[in-house]
């Protein structure tokens, strides 16, 4: 339950002046609504359909669903029968009916300072149509599969949008992610297609990132999935005349030594050749509410990456609502989401919710630290941001170097900040609303998932009074609750498991290819409700705090990551039998991975193994999966019948010796030993 009234105690809150002109200006009017949105749904929601184009209505009640496994199959239907396009109402309706042709979608910003493009809408709309008819020519169809491996371009958010334009599925995967990583993903989405880069700079750091998609191309070959089709955009290797307008990415202000750029005439398509001659106009393809939009994989539990599934109208209403609201979005304002697209974060609030509402974004391609560690604040005076979102990493990165990067700067533009990706330690927050906003700039801390779309625990930036922390409370049409282990509700203050009464249009409908696996994963344990793997507490005025995650899942620097997925990493290596990775307390990142290996008989533990070890887990899936530490483990810490004690692992990781109940041990020796094997210092 919302209560009825704000608690005045304890309690942040934003400016009187944002007050004035914002949606939601007060916590009564978000109370009120708050009401109207989870009695009537369909009343709710279908007034901010009104906003949108729909080529033909919706037939059945606005949002049908089942949410309850003892009863049948989970499913949720949004407007189902109606038809639409998302692009068109990204792009078109802005154009052509709210005049905004002229207005600027993105500012560019690269890597290096000095690289720099505008796009407006009106040219979005085209770069789109373009790129919408070079993949029918290569023969894409509505409901294709389409891989997406490229660094922070406009290109990027071209290439999606032409897919969303032509019914095509996108599956962006992040390129941070590993050429293994990216096989796994290509084949468990059976994606006709490849579009990447030829390369990027990360700081002074070169991607290859064609080298990393070839490789990633050869292994599905070898695995049996010929892939015939990969468009590369030259984005370093650009030559002088390619400067034109359509290719809209600039020269590179310096040379690339070391970039390769490995071409194979059967498979390769160059980006610019295939759009020069294409036609700008493309007719979108309407979808149904219910097709699919595009699948984004996120780490599972059991190891192997979940494709989560969004679809058309829901996604759409949500993140166009979510964004509007929670970032009290105003016409002139410059709003600037650091995530990378290849996350939800890039998908949900730097292409759709910012472009339904008409907003002009910055998009950044480059890093918090490069050239220094002002760049974030030399950027939001550079373009005037007013609405800047970013991760509790990033924030305690820049803590790390003072005042003093941040104060050379204004930041008088800025009016609202938001955070996500992690639960937000109190001292980060303060240091996020004194430092960089001044005191004058609510801290909006949004609580959400790959699966839920959009936010769904979140403060209203005029309506909700803030505590450092916590996520304070549902948006609109979220229905939370606290369960204990058996299951029941909890009410008032009070701790479990925190999970959703009933769908909201963002929520995602399905495992790409695995409907058991999503009723498994999400429905099973409380039959009844969503479950998001985190825990929860609820305050004595009803503030909701995630206290972290609570399957065998780690956050690092903001993205999950699942034990059972570096465990297998490791044990792939011949001198490794068996593996335990748990997570560490790090002070930047949040968590780290801390692993145990028991190698094979005979074998001895040494750095260069160390090493190796570090390097298998980073190219099976990541830079950010690499592990901090490695430890000898001649034993792990089993039950009698033999699953291992992860809870003994974290304590053993962290140095600390108060283990709880141990009684259930196997074999309690190998715990002294284990500490006597420790890497680090204690935390
Ligand atoms: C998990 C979802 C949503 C985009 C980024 C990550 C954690 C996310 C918060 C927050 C506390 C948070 C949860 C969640 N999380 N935001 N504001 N406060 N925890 O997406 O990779 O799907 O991870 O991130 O543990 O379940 P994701």
């Amino acid at each position: 339950m919302i209560p009825d009234k704000a608690p005045k105690e304890d309690v942040f809150h934003g400016s009187d002046d944002l007050k004035k002109e914002a949606h939601i200006s007060s916590f009564e009017k978000y109370k009120e609504l708050y009401m109207k949105s989870v009695e009537s749904p369909g009343e709710f929601w279908g007034d901010i359909a009104k906003d949108f184009f729909w080529k033909t209505k919706h037939t059945g009640q606005f949002l049908d669903y089942n949410f309850d496994v003892t009863r049948g199959e989970i499913f949720v239907k949004c407007m189902d029968g109606a038809s639409t396009n998302i692009s068109y109402n990204l792009l078109d309706r802005n154009v052509h009916e709210r005049k905004l042709g002229d207005k600027v979608a993105f500012y560019w910003e690269g890597n290096e300072p000095g690289d720099e493009l505008t796009v407006t809408y009106r040219e979005l709309l085209q770069r789109v149509c373009q790129f919408a008819n070079v993949l029918k020519s290569q023969g894409v169809k509505k409901g294709d599969r389409v891989s997406i491996y490229m660094p922070m371009v406009v290109e990027l958010v071209v290439a999606m949008l032409a897919c969303a334009r032509i019914g095509a599925v996108h599956s962006i995967v992040f390129a941070g992610f590993s050429a293994e990583s990216l096989c796994e993903r290509i084949m468990d989405s059976q994606c006709s297609l490849l579009i990447t880069a030829d390369g990027f700079y990360r700081g002074d750091k070169l991607i290859n990132l064609k080298l990393l998609a070839d490789e990633a191309l050869q292994k599905c070959r070898d695995k049996g999935f010929p892939m015939q089709k990969c468009i590369m955009l030259k984005h370093l290797s650009k030559e002088a005349e390619d400067t034109s307008l359509d290719s809209q990415s600039p020269p590179a202000k310096r040379p690339c030594p070391g970039l390769q750029v490995p071409w194979n005439p059967d498979v390769d398509l160059c980006w610019l050749s295939l759009t020069r001659g294409a036609s700008d106009e493309c007719e979108p393809e309407w979808c149904d509410s219910e097709d699919p939009l595009f699948i984004l994989y996120t780490s599972g539990s059991t190891g192997k990456p979940k494709g989560v599934l969004h679809t058309v109208s829901g996604y759409m209403l949500y993140t166009a609502t979510t964004f509007k609201l929670v970032f009290d979005y105003q016409p002139d304002d410059v709003y600037w989401c650091t995530a990378d697209i290849g996350w939800i974060t890039g998908h949900s609030y730097i292409t759709y919710g910012p472009l339904a509402n008409g907003a002009t974004s910055v998009l950044f391609e480059g890093l918090p630290t490069y050239p220094d560690v002002s760049r974030m604040w030399e950027i939001v005076d550079k373009y005037l941001v007013t609405k800047f979102y970013t991760a509790p990493t990033a924030i305690r990165l820049l803590m790390k170097y003072g005042r003093e990067p941040v104060q050379k700067f204004k930041r008088e533009s800025l009016k609202v900040l938001g955070t996500v990706g992690e639960p937000i330690n109190p001292e980060a927050w303060q240091w996020y609303y004194n430092v960089v906003g001044e005191r004058r700039c609510p801290v909006v801390d949004t609580f959400w998932q790959t699966e839920t779309g959009g936010h769904v625990l979140t403060p209203l930036p005029a309506a909700t009074p803030m505590k450092p922390g916590s996520a304070t409370f549902p948006f609109f049409g979220v229905v939370p609750a606290i369960l204990n282990e058996s299951g029941e509700e909890l009410e008032g203050p009070s701790e479990g498991y925190l999970v959703f009464k009933r769908p909201w249009p963002g929520v995602m409908r399905t495992v790409f290819g695995n409907h058991q696996r999503f009723e498994t994963i999400y429905f099973k344990k409380f039959p009844g409700y969503y479950v998001t793997g985190d825990g929860c507490r609820r305050d004595k005025d009803g503030y909701y705090w995630i206290t972290g995650r609570i399957d065998d899942m780690l956050n690092v620097s903001g993205h999950l990551l699942s034990t059972a997925e570096v465990e297998s990493a490791l044990v792939e290596h011949e001198a490794v039998a068996e593996a335990a990775v748990v997570g560490r307390p790090h002070p930047v990142k949040g968590e780290s991975l801390y692993c145990f290996v028991t190698l094979n008989d005979g074998l001895t533990f040494n750095r260069t193994l160390e090493a190796e070890l570090k390097k298998q887990v980073r190219e099976k899936i990541g830079a950010i999966a690499t592990p901090d530490f490695i430890q000898n483990a001649p034993g792990l810490p089993k039950t009698r019948s033999g699953k291992i004690m992860r809870r003994v692992l974290r304590k053993i990781a962290c140095g600390e010796r108060d283990l709880g109940d141990i009684s259930t041990l196997a074999d309690s020796s190998v715990v002294e030993q284990l500490f006597q094997n420790r890497c680090g210092a204690a935390v």
